[in-house]
This record gives C-alpha cells, structure tokens and sequence, in this order.
C-alpha cells in the first residue's frame, strides 16, 4: 500500500477493546483500534473482523452512512491496523454469532483510519492453523497474536502474581539474586560470560539462586522467594529450555512438613484461582522406592491405574528360560495388566517392543488374553500353576494384555514404566480433567557416576541426609537416604527441594562422601561453608519449575508454548539469531580467542 495514505490516530482516542462491546451498547458512538483479522465485500457492504487482544469485532462500512471511509475501506488486507470510529448497533436477525462475546453487534463506521500497512503474514493468525515451529519461531510477534498465545500469556501473569500474593500473605519477601555469579552444583553445564575487568575470568549464569537462597536464610531473610530465571546448558526436549524460570523459596526453622502445607496451599490457590478447580490436601505421597516399584518411575502419572507387579516368585524355576535366567542373575519379572489391550495387533506390539528396547529390555513378553485363553508366543512355556499365578497375581480378564519384562530392577522399571504410559494414553485411560499432585519422598542421597568412577549427589550436595542414616555415610552410601522431595503433577516432575545440611561438619561429611576434597569444597563453595559457620538457622526449600506447572495447567506438550520467546532444541532463537559471533574488538576487550570452528560441511 502506498505509505502516503496512512494517517494518524489524530483525535480519535480508543474507547472500547474489541473483545467486550455487547447489547447493551447498542446505539453508542465508539472508537476501536486493533488489526484486521478478515475483510468480506458483499457488494456494496464491506464487513471486517477487527481483532486486538481482547477479542474481535464486526464493523461494517456502508457507502450511504459514510462514503469516504467505504471507499478506504477497500483498501484493507489483513493485519492493517486501523482506527475505527462508529456507532453500535444489534445484528440483523439471523446473522448473530453466538461464539464470540461481541456477536449480537456490529458497529457501522464512519470514520476509518488506516494506522500502518502490514506485509502478507506467512501464517493466518488464528488457532487451529498448522505451522512449523520455525516459522512460528521467526515470526513470533505474529504467533503471539494468536489468541491461544495471548491466553498463554495472560494466564502466566496471572499465575505469577497469584504466587506472588499467597507467598507474601504467608510471610515472604521476594529477593533478587545476581545472575553474574559464581557456578551452582545443579548437574548441568554453566553458561559462562567473560570478565572485561577480570581478564580471563568468567561469570557463571546461575542454574538456580541455591547457594544464595541458603545465604540469606542465614543472614535471617527467614522466608525468602524468588520467580527466577535460572540458566541451564543441557540438551533439550520438550520439557526444557536452556533459560526456564523457578518459582524458588526457602524457609528456615522448618520439618518438611512444614514446607508441604504452604506448597499445597500455593497449588490449591493458583488452581482455584486460574481455573477455578478445587482440589484435595493433604497430596498423596509416595516414599522413591515405592513409586519405582509400582510405577517404574519416580514421577508417575496417578491419573490412573495400571501398576507393575512384580511376578518374579512364579518363574523362579520355570520352563521359559529367560525369566528364570533373569531372576537368577540378580534381576526381576515385572508385568502389568492393559485391561481391555488384547484388541492391540501384531504390529503394534512390535512397536511396544521397539520402545521398552530403547530402556535395554531384551524383549518383550506379551499374553492376550481372547476367548477365555492366553494368545502369547510363550503359552506353551508357561505350566498350570504359573497360569493361574498369574491370573490372581494380576487379575487377569476375558480382553486383558499382559505385558511382561525380565531384566535388572531399572531396565524392567524404565522400560515397563515407559509402556504404562504409551497403553494409558492409547485405550484413553487418562482422565484428562484431573489434576493429581503426588510428593515423591525419601530419594537416595547419592548415586555412583560410572563416568566420574565417584558418588554424586541425587538432588543437590547442600542436601541433608536422613538423620537416621547419618551413621552409614561412610560405610553404605549408596543407602543413605535424603531429606528430599519432588512434587509431581500429572506425570511431570514439577518442583523438588530439600531440607539442607546447616551444620558445617554434616556439610563437610557430604563432600567426603562425594569425594571433593576440603580445598575444591572451599574453591567452589567456600563462600557458603564459610557462612555456615555464623550461625546459620535449620532451613530447606524447595523450586518449582513455573513453565512446567504452566504447561501442565494449560495442557500443552511442550513449556514453548507458555514462554513469550523460546529456543529451539538447539538453543537458538530463531527471531534474533542468537547465538551470534563476536566481533574481533569485542574479544579482543575480553581478552579472548577463537578456536577456528569447521562448519557442519567442512567436516564432512
Ligand atoms: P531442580 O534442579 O530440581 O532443583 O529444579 C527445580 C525444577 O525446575 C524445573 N526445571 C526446568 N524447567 C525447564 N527447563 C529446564 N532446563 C529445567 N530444569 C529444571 C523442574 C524442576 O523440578 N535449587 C534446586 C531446588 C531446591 O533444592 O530448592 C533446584 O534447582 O520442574
Ligand atoms: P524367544 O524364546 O527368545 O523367542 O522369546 C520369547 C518371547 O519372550 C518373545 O516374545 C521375546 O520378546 C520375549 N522376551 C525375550 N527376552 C525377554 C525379556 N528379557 N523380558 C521379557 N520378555 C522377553
């Protein structure tokens, strides 16, 4: 369009959004702005659908009411933002759309002014539209402008100032913590960021605010919390994001009990108030182990039923090898019951197959039970008193698939764990409206890092041990269990914490455990054993990952879709290019140099 045609707001001045004129308007005079969303020329009539975050408007242009803005009227494409000015009034009979708020009225213009042009967008911007993610990446201030994105949004707002009002009734102040900082021992790579000043010295982004959230409970904050954003450099799925943000809070002179009731009383707060759900405290619990045993995984979707059970006592001498092989070697047969599976074919059982593999299941047993017999490639391995413990063991039905895996416990858990949720989902078995929360308690402390030929911390090393179990550190590590917790929502892990070591030589026991020795501790975390030793208050806290609840709340696959400006798997950021290269007077400031890097071709 021709530049010179687009005017000013001039004295028009915005009376109403286009999401909320209705009845009782009709026969105001009102002012609109907003984007052209669709034109329709009905010969003589022109209809536009003007749209703004609010919602969206019919007004039409009648060259007898007002000929000149009729005759600009012709000029509008899609996406033109525009200035309407006209009166209200109710739809003709019949002509009501009764799926938007506005659609009992209309407003007939008789002032239009074309505010800005707009290229033809690469997408039409409405819901149901399939678009890649890239281009959506690309072009994200036009994908925001879907009203699915602007929902998005507004919920986050909404969610981040209702955290905001309950943590601060309970007595929490909100502290900002430095992203130019030291590294934080949460198991990711660090961002680093170059030291102008401090030639050859490095900033780590933090992976989370821990070592300082537990320096202000000793500098007596008492109830701290933070909507932070924490950096992490780790490959990506649809769960992470290389920047994510952490609802992060610490409490001191606090029992996990403690902390539970205020988390809960958060949860029950935002799903009142965002959705207007009320759901039941106090949350279920699971201790770790219990969740691996009965669902193959210490995040489980309790949404419905199907658990694992352990069939192990039937096959510990029996005609079908690999189980008895399996259990001999030190490991265990589990099963789980897809009531109503056996309709599964063939093929898809392959796939079933395919998927446990993934986790190192060797096979995959299966029974369909059909006509009042087992249909199963192993039937004729399997005697009459393993058939019928199986039946009781897993209340075997007239339809039933039985799924079975014999391995070592975290290849039967994974891989057993991983098919709960493919048949769940599959036969609808998800009762998508719910919402169940479980704490997931009493994790290992420590795991041992084949890798790193070490102990490693399961959640965190500032992590207290169970006291119970103080007196076997050094003696039966892998046992010992922690002060930790993780809240799990749906199926999704969306928040864990622990009650942490305030005591210095606990602290120091840790880090023997973990085999840093006393010199790296005081490198890395000097700062922190130093104030542990003024004094520093029993605390512990816990961090919620916010686009994760988001996600959850909003039922979307993927955190991309609650975050105004995400990555792409690769981390880069598809609407400003970065990352970018640096110039040569940039490193030079920085005092650094770049490596020659070959390009994905010239390596061949
Ligand atoms: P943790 O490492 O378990 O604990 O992180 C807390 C929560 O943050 C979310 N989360 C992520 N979300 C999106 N993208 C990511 N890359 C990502 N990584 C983690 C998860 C997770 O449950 N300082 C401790 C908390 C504490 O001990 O108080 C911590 O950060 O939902
Ligand atoms: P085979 O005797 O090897 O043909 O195996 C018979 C059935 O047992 C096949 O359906 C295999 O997928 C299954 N199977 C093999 N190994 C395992 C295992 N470790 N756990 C469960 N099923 C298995």
């Amino acid at each position: 369009m021709d530049g010179c045609l687009l005017e000013s707001m001039g004295d028009l001045k915005r009376t109403h959004t286009c999401g909320e004129l209705n009845e009782k308007d009709v026969g105001s005079t009102v002012v609109l702005m907003g984007w052209v969303q669709t034109t329709r020329d009905h010969g003589g009539l022109i209809f536009i659908d003007l749209r703004d975050r609010e919602g969206i408007t019919q007004v039409v242009f009648n060259p007898e009411i007002h000929e000149e803005s009729h005759k600009k009227a012709h000029l509008l494409r899609s996406e033109y933002v525009v200035a309407v000015k006209g009166k209200v009034r109710k739809r003709p009979e019949g002509m009501a759309n009764p799926n938007i708020v506005t659609g009992e009225i209309e407003v007939v213009a008789d002032d239009l002014r074309i505010l800005n042009s707009a290229k033809t967008p690469p997408f039409v911007i409405e819901d149901h539209a399939q678009i890649s993610e890239n281009i959506r990446f690309r072009y994200r201030y036009l994908d925001l402008r879907r009203p699915s994105m602007i929902h998005n949004l507004t919920i986050r707002h909404l969610a981040a100032k209702c955290v905001r009002d309950f943590l601060s009734e309970q007595g929490f102040i909100e502290v900002e913590t430095p992203f130019l900082t030291k590294s934080t021992p949460e198991g990711a790579r660090d961002y680093l960021v170059p030291s102008r000043l401090n030639p050859g010295k490095f900033y780590a982004l933090p992976q989370s605010p821990q070592l300082f959230k537990q320096i202000l409970m000793v500098a007596g904050l008492d109830r701290y919390y933070q909507i932070v954003k924490c950096f992490r450099d780790e490959d990506l799925r649809a769960d992470r994001q290389p920047e994510f943000t952490q609802i992060d809070m610490e409490m001191s002179f606090i029992k996990e009990e403690d902390l539970f009731k205020v988390v809960e009383g958060l949860m029950v707060t935002l799903l009142k108030r965002l959705l207007g759900v009320e759901i039941n405290t106090p949350f279920k619990r699971l201790t770790y182990q219990e969740s691996m045993d009965r669902f193959g995984t210490d995040k489980p979707d309790l949404r419905f039923h199907m658990e694992l059970k352990d069939v192990s006592p039937l096959f510990r001498e029996s005609a079908f090898k690999v189980f008895e092989h399996a259990i001999k070697k030190g490991g265990v047969v589990k099963a789980i019951n897809v009531k109503g599976g056996a309709g599964t074919s063939r093929r898809e059982i392959d796939e079933l197959t395919q998927s446990a593999g993934q986790y190192g299941a060797q096979g995959l047993a299966w029974i369909r039970v059909l006509d009042g017999r087992f249909q199963s490639p192993i039937a004729k391995f399997l005697s009459d008193s393993e058939v019928i413990g199986l039946k009781g063991m897993l209340n075997i039905e007239e339809g039933d698939l039985i799924l079975l895996v014999a391995d070592q416990p975290n290849v039967v858990h994974q891989a057993l764990g991983q098919l709960r949720l493919i048949m769940g989902r599959r036969l609808n078995m998800i009762k998508e409206d719910t919402f169940d929360f479980v704490w997931i308690t009493n994790f290992p402390l420590l795991e041992y890092d084949e890798l790193e030929g070490r102990y490693v911390a399961v959640h965190h090393p500032f992590t207290a041990p169970m006291e119970e179990d103080l007196e076997i550190l050094k003696t039966q590590p892998e046992k010992v269990r922690a002060r930790s917790y993780d809240l799990v929502l749906n199926g999704v892990e969306i928040g864990g914490g622990s009650i942490r070591n305030y005591r210095n030589d606990v602290q120091s026991m840790m880090f023997d455990a973990l085999n840093i020795k006393q010199d790296e501790a005081r490198d890395r975390f000097g700062f922190l054993l130093e104030a542990l030793e003024f004094g520093a208050p029993p605390h512990g806290g816990i961090a919620f990952g916010f686009d994760r609840l988001l996600a959850v709340i909003l039922k979307e696959e993927s955190i991309r879709e609650v975050m105004a400006f995400p990555k792409t798997q690769k981390a880069v950021c598809l609407l400003t290019h970065a990352p970018s290269v640096a110039d040569k007077r940039q490193l030079d400031e920085l005092s650094l140099k770049i490596k020659t890097i070959k390009s994905e071709s010239e390596k061949g």
